[in-house]
């Protein structure tokens, strides 16, 4: 970095000037001059410096003009400020205005060596800050919830009313609609975004262990424990916390949390002390937690604690018109994640998409998209890169797109005519003659059509 900086000198002085000129070109940097401020101002205005050295008095102005316009159009350039005299009050008056430090002449060269070094480490590790605070919106942004619809809206606005409360609140939905993502979304939107968002999965880890790994202990408390070990909320503390599968939680645990909850302390296992912790409990459950209550098999108290609110998710069968923006979401994430060109979709495998009935929701949905992305050669994504499931699921497509080449009438009508009776089985519950009026046909017509498509050997959804 430092043989490529660029530094701007603006001295009145002659003498100075090219003093510090040859010293800056012998240190390896590229170097401007300038003997006033209007000039400098020209400088600045027209060109990057990593580094502005200025004098305090010049003919047409003072050094602080120029920290000015370091402020209003480059605020990247670290200004260090030269004084005749140890005139303290102007060097604090430039440090106030931004100038990063000051040295008073007679300098030693060592002395401004010194000193520039420290500036430019300084704006290295601004612009590295910077450089990792975009990178941290990108990550923000991939954990991004999409969907525009108003089942989704609804969530949108649920999360934005709980996340700067300390609200508990209960996220519900079928497996791979997108639970943790909410829960995500509530800490980062809330005031405790810059604190811990620890989150653990309670039935993925045995009860003996799901103690201590929530609530910490102590050396020796039981075989394994060689030494203290701080607990899940303790890690949390003034952040969140985010309890998977909620459900899956043992009785007694489920008093351990409730006594947690109450008492807002922690006592770790085979400890003799409580620790208070702060931390906001956002929980997960694909399970009817309220049917678990009725069926004695979760605390209605621990219920009532942890559900002050519940955002429940939609499956993605309820909102199947944020299938394609999901879809282009996923092709855009997986293509730049194995450095592919994006391809589009073909309407055939959009129609597919379409009429699927997920039954791992967000999460199936992107998988498809995965495998779809990587297999897909050529200029397009078709439904030869996607799974037998939702090949089998008879799509109902309504457009078709006459090329050079031509169609096969017969056959589009057929798979059209195909598609309908399909929806209209799964409609009906395979009921034939139920379906039969729901296309508004006899029941004979329906036998017919159904055999002749050869829909007899098969007329069962197949997921
Ligand atoms: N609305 C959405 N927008 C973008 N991606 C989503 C959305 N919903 C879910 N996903 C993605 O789907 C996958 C599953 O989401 P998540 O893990 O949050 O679901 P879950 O409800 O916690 O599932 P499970 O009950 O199986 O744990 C993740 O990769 C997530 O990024
Ligand atoms: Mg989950």
């Amino acid at each position: 970095m430092t043989a490529k900086a660029r530094v701007l000198i603006v001295d009145d002085e002659r003498s100075m000037q090219e003093f510090l000129e040859i010293f800056f070109r012998r240190e390896g940097y590229e170097v401007t001059t300038a003997s006033d401020v209007a000039s400098a101002t020209l400088c600045l205005e027209n060109d990057d410096f990593d580094l502005l050295i200025s004098d305090m008095q010049m003919p047409d102005g003072s050094g602080l003009d120029l920290l000015r316009v370091v402020r209003a159009s480059c605020e990247d350039t670290v200004t260090i400020m030269i004084t005749a005299f140890a005139t303290t009050d102007s060097a604090i008056a430039a440090m106030k205005d931004g100038a990063y430090d000051y040295i008073t002449k007679p300098f030693k060269v060592d002395e401004i060596r010194l000193v520039v070094e420290k500036a430019l480490e300084k704006k290295l590790l601004a612009s590295e800050n910077q450089r990792l605070r975009s990178e941290l919106r990108v990550q923000k942004r991939k954990r991004q919830i999409i969907g525009t619809s108003s089942v989704m809206q609804r969530v949108y606005d649920f999360i934005s009313q709980v996340a700067d409360t300390r609200i508990n609140v209960l996220v519900s939905g079928a497996s791979g609609t997108g639970k943790e993502l909410v829960a995500r979304a509530i800490h980062d939107q809330s005031d405790r975004a810059d604190k811990p968002f620890v989150a653990i999965n309670c039935g993925a880890i045995p009860e003996n262990l799901l103690e201590s790994e929530l609530f910490g202990h102590v050396r020796g408390s039981f075989t394994g424990a060689v030494s203290n070990k701080e607990g899940l909320f303790e890690a949390a503390d003034n952040g969140s916390l985010f309890l998977d599968e909620i459900g899956e939680l043992s009785m007694p645990l489920q008093v351990k949390l409730l006594r947690v909850l109450q008492e807002k302390s922690i006592r770790r296992v085979g400890g003799t002390s409580d620790r208070s912790v702060n931390v906001r409990l956002i929980s997960a459950t694909n399970r009817r937690l309220d049917e678990e209550v009725g069926a004695g098999r979760f605390r209605e108290d621990l219920f009532y604690r942890l559900n002050v609110m519940e955002i429940p998710l939609p499956t993605l069968a309820e909102r199947r018109e944020d299938i394609p923006l999901l879809v282009s979401h996923f092709v855009e994430k997986f293509s730049k994640e194995i450095g592919k060109a994006e391809l589009p979709l073909e309407a055939e495998a959009l129609d597919k998409l379409m009429v699927y009935d997920y039954p791992g929701n967000v999460r199936e949905l992107e998988n498809i998209v995965e495998r779809a992305v990587a297999l897909s050669r050529g200029d397009s994504i078709t439904i030869a890169a996607f799974p037998d499931t939702i090949l089998r699921r008879q799509g109902v497509s309504y457009s078709c797109q006459i090329t050079d080449k031509g169609v096969d009438l017969e056959d589009l009508v057929n798979n059209y005519e195909r598609s309908l009776i399909g929806e209209a089985m799964r409609a009906s519950g395979s009921v034939k003659k139920r379906a039969a009026q729901l296309l508004g046909i006899s029941f004979r017509s329906f036998r017919y059509r159904f055999e002749k498509l050869g829909l007899d050997h098969d007329d069962r959804p197949k997921y």
